[in-house]
C-alpha cells in the first residue's frame, strides 16, 4: 500500500484504473458505477474527486494540472485535486474521494470524503 489511508474497510474499495494507465501530471476521466471520476496521478500519488464541474458540467478530469491544483477545461475555474476545494477560495467545490494503491491497482471509495481525514 502506497497511500495513506483512514480506517474504511478495504471492501468499500473499487478498482479503477492500473497505476500507468495514468502518467504523471495527467488526469483521467473514469466512469465508475453511475459517477464520473476525475483520477490525477501526481507526485507519485493518485487523488480522485468528482469529474463534473459545479459551474456547467465540464469535465475536470480532462483538465491541465499545475501542481495540485486542476484547471477545467471549458471555463478556467480551478480545484484542488486533494480536497476538492475550489482554488478560488470561494463556494465551488467537488467531492473528494479516498484513494489507495495495491501494486499497480489504483482503487477509490466512492463515499464522499470527510474533509477533516484529509492527508
Ligand atoms: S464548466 Fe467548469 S468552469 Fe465552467
Amino acid at each position: 500500500m502506497t497511500s495513506r489511508h483512514t480506517d474504511r474497510k478495504f471492501e468499500e474499495f473499487i478498482p479503477i484504473a492500473r497505476t500507468d494507465e495514468v502518467p504523471e501530471g495527467k488526469g483521467r476521466v473514469i466512469k465508475v458505477n453511475d459517477k464520473s471520476v476525475a483520477l490525477f496521478h501526481v507526485g507519485g500519488r493518485f487523488y480522485a474527486i468528482n469529474n463534473i464541474c459545479p459551474h456547467q458540467g465540464g469535465p475536470l478530469g480532462k483538465g491541465k494540472v499545475k501542481k495540485y491544483l486542476v484547471t477545467c477545461p471549458w471555463h478556467d475555474l480551478q480545484f484542488d485535486i486533494r480536497s476538492g476545494f475550489g482554488g478560488d477560495g470561494g463556494g465551488n467545490c467537488v467531492a473528494s474521494y479516498e484513494v489507495r494503491v495495491e501494486g499497480d491497482q489504483v482503487y477509490v471509495c466512492l463515499q464522499t470524503r470527510d474533509v477533516w481525514s484529509l492527508e
